[in-house]
C-alpha cells in the first residue's frame, strides 16, 4: 500500500469533490445519508477554500493523492476552541488500503504540529463499523458523557499529546 501525500484542497479538486459528494457509498452514513446536491456541493466546496468564511468557522480541507497525484480522499478538519472535529472520505474504489487509518494519523500530526487540540472529535454513526475501526485504532474512545442510547452518532475525542513548549 502505497503512502498517501497530503496537501490543502485547490478549486480544481472540485470534480472530485463532487463525486465523493454524490455517491451514496460515501454520504451513506453522512449527514441524512442523501446523495449532496448540486448546489450544496458548490456551497461546502466554496466554504472550504474560504477557510470557512461566511460560517466564521475556520475549516482545513486537504485531499490525499496516491504516488501517481490520483486523489483518493478528503480529510476535513473544523476548529473549535480547544477542538478540532475531523472528517474523512474516502473514494470507494480505494478502500480497505488503510487509507482512511493514514488520514486520521495526518490529522492528529497536523493538529499537534499547529496546537489545534488538545483534543480531536470526530462524530461516527454506530453501524459506520469501518470508520469506527479507524478511529479506535488510532486510540480515540466514545466520550460517554454525550453518549445516547437513542442517537445513531458517536462522539469520539482523542486528547493530543502534549506537544511541549507551547
Ligand atoms: C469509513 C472509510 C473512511 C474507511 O476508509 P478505508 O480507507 O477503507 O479505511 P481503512 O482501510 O484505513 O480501515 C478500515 C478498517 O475498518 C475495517 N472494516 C472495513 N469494513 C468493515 C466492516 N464492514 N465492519 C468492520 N470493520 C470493517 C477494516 O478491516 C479496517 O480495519 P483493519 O485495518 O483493522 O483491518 C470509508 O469507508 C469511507 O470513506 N466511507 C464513506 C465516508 C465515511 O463514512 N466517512 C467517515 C465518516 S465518520
Amino acid at each position: 500500500v502505497p503512502n498517501l501525500s497530503v496537501r490543502p484542497v485547490r478549486a480544481d479538486d472540485f470534480t472530485f469533490f463532487r463525486a465523493l459528494a454524490q455517491d451514496e457509498r460515501v454520504v451513506h452514513y453522512v449527514g441524512d445519508g442523501t446523495e449532496w446536491t448540486d448546489a450544496y456541493v458548490e456551497q461546502r466546496f466554496a466554504d472550504a477554500l474560504d477557510h470557512g468564511a461566511p460560517s466564521h468557522r475556520d475549516l482545513r480541507w486537504y485531499i490525499a493523492e496516491t504516488p501517481a497525484a490520483v486523489p483518493v480522499g478528503l480529510l476535513a478538519l473544523t476548529r473549535h476552541p480547544g477542538e478540532t472535529e475531523i472528517g474523512y472520505w474516502i473514494a470507494p474504489d480505494s478502500w480497505g488500503n488503510g487509507y482512511a487509518s493514514q488520514l486520521v494519523e495526518h490529522a492528529v500530526a497536523v493538529a499537534i504540529d499547529n496546537g489545534w487540540g488538545p483534543r480531536l472529535e470526530a462524530t461516527v454513526h454506530r453501524d459506520n463499523l469501518a470508520s469506527r475501526r479507524v478511529v479506535e485504532r488510532v486510540g480515540f474512545v466514545v466520550d460517554s458523557s454525550t453518549e445516547s442510547a437513542t442517537s445513531a452518532e458517536l462522539t469520539y475525542r482523542l486528547t493530543l499529546p502534549d506537544s511541549g513548549g507551547q
